[in-house]
């Protein structure tokens, strides 16, 4: 009776588990701790195999002796007669205590070595330092020591440990780039440290992974990993591409400006301009995303100026009506805005 109830359960299980077998096969490598692309995310892919592995192997003891139980324990047909009655086992007793502690202590030696080296940023300074702040519902990455800032797009040199320090504009945040590392808070008032490491050069996304507010599942970024060369050039390109643009979008030049300028500094120049209130616009137009998510294209550009608060709800971002910006003053500043690039 006890062997068929069993079975019967088992035959209800293997949905749940043919689920979990094919959901384990979802994922894009650049957005999954399982396809570590970085030093970081290897060290915590081990731990999880690790604990998985003794997890497989408390199971397997478990099960070996349940069955092994039932079926030699089973009432027999015929046989009425009430079990020997056993009551505490001193010997079982500390067997069971013993082993898990054991287990325990196996899990947490690796886990405390590695939480504790994800957390020492120290010799990743010497590479780079990167300040994070995290808003609602977007991401500044501020490069202190070579005066350049982004928006949404952190970029960092292949190979090499970058210090990355946490903090918040607002509310609590995450800071997660699952194929290079784990998460870390960005708490307002307080600095978070730890480094991120790219093995190769590609595109990797990130996420906030703590609930801020109704667009948290849109605060999206990404992190570009560039080789060395690259990396120094994006720096100096970023700088001087900085410089330009407030030459060129100083007051006293006001009369060489194009429409889409004019407009642009008339409406946006004020909270996008110094990179802290609103994402830093100098590279826009090579960004891969529109608020972190849209297709990078003049459509999206234009109804996310139009109305932001339908595409992203609780975004700080302000509306431009057609009283204020004119379709066709609209499709210059879209054009300008996605003209930006640094070559
Ligand atoms: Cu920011 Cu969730």
């Amino acid at each position: 009776m006890v062997v068929k109830k069993s079975v019967k359960m088992l035959f209800r299980l293997l949905p749940i588990g043919l689920m979990a077998l094919m959901l384990s096969g979802c994922g894009i490598p650049e957005l999954s701790a399982l396809q570590p692309r970085g030093e970081g995310a290897e060290m915590q892919l081990e731990i999880i195999k690790l604990s998985l592995w003794v997890m497989l192997f408390v199971l397997a003891i478990v099960a070996v002796i349940y069955i092994y139980v039932l079926m030699k324990f089973r009432r027999k047909s015929g046989d009425n007669t009430v079990p020997k009655q056993v009551e505490g086992n001193h010997t079982l007793e500390i067997i069971w205590t013993v082993i898990p502690i054991l287990l325990l202590i196996v899990l947490a030696i690796p886990t405390i070595k590695t939480t504790v080296e994800l957390a020492d940023a120290k010799e990743a300074k010497k590479n780079e330092q990167i300040n994070v702040t995290a808003n609602l519902y977007w991401w500044e990455f501020e490069y202190p020591d070579k005066g350049v800032s982004t928006g949404q797009e952190l970029v960092i040199p292949v190979g090499k440990r970058v210090a990355v320090n946490l903090t918040s504009k607002d509310v609590i945040h995450s800071f997660w780039v699952p194929a290079l590392s784990g998460k870390t808070d960005t708490n307002p008032g307080l600095e978070n440290e730890m480094w991120l490491q790219a093995k190769e050069a590609g595109t990797y996304y990130g996420k906030c992974a703590e609930l801020c507010g109704p667009s948290h599942a849109l605060m999206d970024f990404k992190v570009v990993a560039m080789e060395q060369d690259d990396y120094d050039q994006w720096l100096k390109d970023m700088k001087s591409a900085k410089e330009a643009e407030t030459k060129q979008l100083d007051k006293k030049n006001e009369k060489n400006w194009t429409t889409g300028e004019k407009v642009y500094a008339q409406n946006c120049l004020s909270c996008h301009g110094g990179g802290k209130v609103a994402p830093s616009l100098t590279n826009f137009g090579d960004r891969q995303r529109i608020a972190g998510y849209l297709d990078h294209d003049k459509e999206n550009l234009e109804k996310w100026i139009r109305d932001p608060q339908k595409e992203k709800q609780g975004t700080k971002m302000p509306g431009f009506s057609e009283d204020q910006i004119s379709d066709e003053e609209l499709s210059e500043l879209a054009d300008y805005l996605l003209d930006k690039k640094l070559q």
